[in-house]
């Protein structure tokens, strides 16, 4: 939550490299915007002054400020975009704060836990607030420290030592980044528990709330770990801990290409994301198993004793990247007889959890920051688990912190709502299933091949649904008038009804539920009335245990008492046409791998329900991408 920009270019009398701080700083704002999207403003330091403009709304809001209102040339700016906590969405509550008579400029992303204790401390001593935020309270806590304690001198260690006193303070998660009149060469930033990655340039140097924020200038990052301060200068990078001790970051070269995180000629990101899934889900298969059909996961790098001890699988995760842990369950469960939970994290280490030596913890998070998951993966290392972590962003927090680390390669995904990412982290944890069943002997290397071979073919498929959105495109946009839609399903249906149903709340604004279909007479099926529109996931009829003849039943109880049903179902599915007004059919595929396919029509739906609408799909009201506050 919250996106997060820093740049510092050559000083005079040196070669200029062309870079107007402002003209990055909103670059990376633009990339980053859809971490949060309440507010956004800029600080640069120019002529030994602070210039700031900050404004509610998103980011075109700010760039129409700017334009009425321009701020000088300079070399060295922050930039942030803001999804509220602490006061509303307002202009005065909009970063960078100011402090210092207003020659300190103080932008953050987390929460300042202790942040009401000190502000009654400096309003004691005077200070004024002009905001409701905790931010505003750190910016004055710094320049309390740089100005009283430290007498304002640069030599005195300045605005790094300010900081690092500073930090030794505050209690929470955040990361700061300040600029200082008197140092207008400098950005000091500081990290706990929030994201901030480091970008090398030549002769120029940038911070982000992630590579996206300086991916059109520089693929070079440095990952800082917690409780970090770091100063950047155009031409150093200095990295300490809170207490001034040097610490070392580790590079890494980004290997995403800007154009990825581009549109690429679709209306929004979300569709194009959604047109990403086939070679996403390719990318996350592409290289990890031999052409016998063994699964390579040689990245894993844990002890295969262990994996092979492992008693218990807890998957753990939020929204829904849950939803697709809930679909690993099936199939874990299914192929290595490993009991397996899925908890959402913000519920798991507030119930005392039973957790040891052999449980395997399996975290799934696009982002790799979201809090609620570190906070529970923390837990349950010191617990003594291993951790296993799925996630799609390199150098993120989760996967750090975890034993291991199986990336999933869906490339940046931007939309809010995600989409490709959910498709990846299921493809992922079913290679991590099949390598447990491997190494653990519950299946025969001919089945794990299969599995494979079936999997492989998964990305053409999912081609396939695409080509046909047309036709579920249109039931959206003719269904922008619904005030409730309902999402049945079944097994590993069950899930995909969630996601379904997230999608279309996110999206659309619009009450709707995903349920298991046998969990319908149990209670929600008194929901149902006279032209309630419900969406029915249904299982292959030519899977096992009757699950198809089930659902079908389900189907026609909830037609018997007026219901509009809309069906998923595999091609061939002939039986289902007599209970359904539309049928939207996906190619054939084993039940346990159906929601890589039956995901896709439901995305299409809310995408174009939404837009029909006219609501902005990439940004959807009150959310963030990252959710860093727990
Ligand atoms: C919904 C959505 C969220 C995320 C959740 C976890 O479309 O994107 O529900 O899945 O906030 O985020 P990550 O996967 O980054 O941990």
């Amino acid at each position: 939550m919250c996106g997060i920009v820093g740049y510092v270019g050559h000083s005079a009398g040196r070669v200029n490299t062309g870079h107007n701080a402002l003209d990055v700083v909103l670059e990376g704002l633009r990339r980053l915007e859809y971490r949060g999207y309440d507010s956004a403003g800029i600080a640069v330091v120019a002529d030994g002054t602070i210039s700031s403009r900050k404004k509610s709304g998103k980011l075109s809001n700010l760039i129409a400020e700017l334009d009425a209102s321009p701020l000088p040339e300079s070399l060295t700016g922050i930039g942030h975009t803001r999804w509220a906590t602490h006061g509303g969405p307002t202009d005065q509550n909009a970063h960078p704060h100011l402090a210092d008579e207003g020659k300190l400029a103080v932008i953050h992303n987390g929460i300042i836990e202790n942040f009401a204790e000190l502000k009654l401390e400096l309003t004691r001593k005077g200070v004024t607030f002009l905001s409701e935020t905790d931010t505003e309270v750190a910016a004055a806590l710094l320049a309390d420290i740089y100005r009283n304690q430290l007498g304002g001198d640069s030599a005195n260690g300045g605005l790094t030592k300010a900081m690092q006193l500073a930090c030794q303070r505050l209690e929470g998660a955040f990361t700061l980044l300040a600029v200082h009149a008197d140092q207008p060469d400098v950005v000091v930033a500081a990290r706990r528990n929030s994201p901030l990655v480091v970008g090398l340039g030549d002769g120029e140097n940038f911070l982000g709330s992630d590579v996206s924020g300086f991916i059109d200038y520089t693929r070079r990052a440095v990952e800082l770990g917690q409780d970090q301060i770091v100063t950047i200068t155009a031409d150093t990078v200095e990295i300490t801990d809170f207490y001034g001790a040097p610490a070392e970051g580790k590079e890494y070269h980004v290997n995403w290409d800007p154009a990825s995180a581009e549109k690429g000629g679709f209306p929004s990101f979300m569709e194009k994301e959604i047109h990403d899934q086939p070679d996403a889900v390719l990318q996350t298969l592409l290289g990890r198993s031999d052409i016998n059909g063994r699964l390579t996961l040689d990245e894993l790098r844990v002890d295969p004793e262990l994996l092979k001890n492992v008693s218990k699988i807890i998957v753990l995760a939020c929204g829904t990247s849950a939803y697709a842990g809930q679909v690993a369950k099936y199939a874990i469960e299914r192929w290595c007889r490993i009991p397996t939970e899925v908890e959402l994290s913000h519920e798991f280490r507030y119930r005392d959890p039973i957790v040891d030596e052999n449980t395997l913890i399996v975290s799934i998070s696009q982002s790799g920051e979201t809090m609620d998951t570190l906070m529970a993966v923390r837990y349950a290392k010191e617990q003594g688990a291993k951790t296993v972590s799925i996630c799609n962003t390199n150098g993120s927090t989760i996967p750090r912190e975890s034993d291991a680390v199986l990336y999933t390669h869906a490339g940046p995904e931007i939309a809010v709502a995600s989409t490709k990412a959910f498709l990846a982290q299921i493809t992922a944890a079913y290679l991590l299933g099949l390598y447990l069943a491997q190494l653990r002997g519950n299946k025969f290397q001919g089945e794990i091949k299969d599995i494979l071979a079936d999997l492989n073919k998964i990305p053409a498929k999912i081609q396939q649904v695409l080509d046909n959105e047309e036709q579920i495109k249109e039931l959206g946009r003719s269904m922008a008038d619904a005030k409730s839609v309902l999402f049945l399903g079944r097994h590993v249906g069950f899930p995909v009804a969630m996601e379904g149903a997230l999608k279309l709340k996110e999206l659309a604004y619009i009450h709707a539920e995903g349920f298991a279909a046998g969990e319908l007479k149990h209670g929600p099926i008194a929901l149902i009335e006279e032209g309630q529109p419900v969406f029915v996931v249904v299982p292959s009829p030519r899977g096992r245990d009757s699950l198809h003849a089930k659902v079908v039943s389900n189907i026609q109880e909830v037609r018997a008492r007026g219901a509009r049903t809309i069906v998923i179902a595999e091609e061939g599915d002939e039986a289902v046409k007599a209970y359904a007004e539309h049928v939207f059919y996906i190619p054939e595929t084993p039940t346990l791998l159906a929601p890589l396919l039956s995901t896709v029509p439901l995305q299409i739906f809310a995408l174009a329900l939404a837009s029909a609408k006219g609501y902005d799909v990439d940004q959807p009201r009150n959310l963030a991408k990252s959710v860093t506050v727990e």
